[in-house]
């Protein structure tokens, strides 16, 4: 197809104490006896305040998702296994967290019915059957998750997503007071995501005005809150929570670029998180993305943020070759940062020499 028909999430609710509706949301979508099933990043765990706000009836049961580590095909699969073996059916899966439980969370729903390993269906439309009932709560902003068709997974031999029209959630929950608590450092590197997202969108081939017209306002968002100089206000999580609404919806009808195909080879290597490995690669390509590059710098400084420097210090020729052939595989991404053309600009040499620097 010349032009894309994607599917996008069915329902959006949006608002400082949103959470509150969780309960009368869901409610209809209840069936007797099938529990609701809350996935809760570990953030929240031992206590929380958050925790006794979930809207519990009958069976249903929380969990707490350990996402010390990116999600994984094999996690997936346990949990998908576990909920099958108690209760048969669910009458749907709600991820409360960041980027990691939203994707979790997804990718639970779409192993709840359909057969096999999650790894089976990592790639581009090969999820057979639709989900159960799935809604999205994030507690950190900036990676678009929950708006977005994939569900970033590392599987036995690569690290993609399950991208599908089965994977958007049925209804996500917007609400800013959720990401209050998180840590000056995470919440930057998770909203550089977002910010991330828009450059490599609004300077890449592939943009169109569908793409700009979220972009520039995602980016406008991104840089109110983070070279305002002025102490962080509740103002500033309802703004970049939209902003990762509207950079989500960018990179529905684009693509991501340079930063996001190198860090994919850090993280599959070194188990680089996906926020901070975008910034460690952002902050050493100004060749490519002169005028990000510049903000970005400024926004860390402003923000007193550290950003790792020397990871690829050491490292083996063997390894060097792993990160290149993961990056260098990602090619949608090379194409839209840098055109059809793209293999004879970033030679083999050339991304080795940048993976030197970082
Ligand atoms: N599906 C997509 O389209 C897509 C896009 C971009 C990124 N991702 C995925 O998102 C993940 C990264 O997400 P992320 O940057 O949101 O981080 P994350 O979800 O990995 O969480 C980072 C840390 O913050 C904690 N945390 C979560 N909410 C918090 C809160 N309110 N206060 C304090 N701490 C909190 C978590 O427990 C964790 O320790 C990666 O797995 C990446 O692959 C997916
Ligand atoms: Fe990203």
């Amino acid at each position: 197809m010349q032009f894309r028909n994607f599917k996008m999430v069915s329902y959006v609710g949006y608002g400082r104490g949103a959470f509150n509706q969780l309960d009368e949301i869901i409610a209809p979508h209840r069936k007797a006896g099938a529990p609701m099933i809350f996935l809760l990043d570990h953030f929240f765990d031992n206590g929380h305040a958050l925790a006794s706000r979930v809207p519990l009836r009958g069976n249903d049961k929380v969990i707490f998702a350990d996402v010390t580590y990116e999600p994984k095909t094999t996690q997936v699969d346990k949990l998908a296994a576990e909920l099958k073996a108690e209760f048969g059916t669910v009458s749907g899966v709600i991820g409360i967290g960041g980027g990691s439980v939203m994707d979790l969370a997804k990718a639970v729903s779409l192993m709840l019915n359909n057969p096999g390993s999650s790894a089976d269906y990592q790639g581009w439309d090969l999820v057979k059957f639709p989900g159960v009932y799935k809604v999205g709560v994030p507690t950190l902003s900036g990676t678009g998750a929950e708006v977005s068709r994939t569900t970033v997974l590392t599987g036995p031999t690569r690290k993609l997503g399950m991208n599908s029209d089965f994977t958007p959630y049925d209804q996500i929950l917007l609400d800013p007071e959720l990401t209050k608590d998180a840590p000056a450092n995470q919440r930057f590197y998770t909203g550089m995501d977002c910010y991330i997202h828009c450059i490599e969108s609004l300077t890449g081939t592939y943009l169109n005005e569908f793409s700009k017209s979220y972009g520039d306002k995602a980016l406008d968002l991104c840089r109110e809150v983070f070279l305002s100089g002025k102490e962080w206000t509740n103002e500033d999580d309802d703004k970049l929570m939209m902003a990762s609404y509207a950079g989500g919806m960018s990179i529905a009808y684009s693509q991501v670029g340079v930063a996001h195909a190198v860090s994919y080879g850090l993280s599959y290597l070194l188990g680089t998180k996906h926020g901070i490995g975008n910034c460690i690669v952002m902050n050493h390509i100004g060749e490519y993305y002169p005028e990000g590059v510049t903000a970005f710098k400024q926004m860390v400084a402003q923000n007193n943020i550290h950003i790792p420097e020397g990871i690829c210090a050491g490292l083996s020729d063997e390894q060097f070759e792993t990160m290149m052939n993961v990056s260098l595989g990602m090619k949608p991404l090379w194409e839209n940062a840098l055109g059809k053309n793209w293999e004879a600009i970033m030679t083999r040499e050339k991304l080795r020499a940048l993976y030197e620097k970082l």
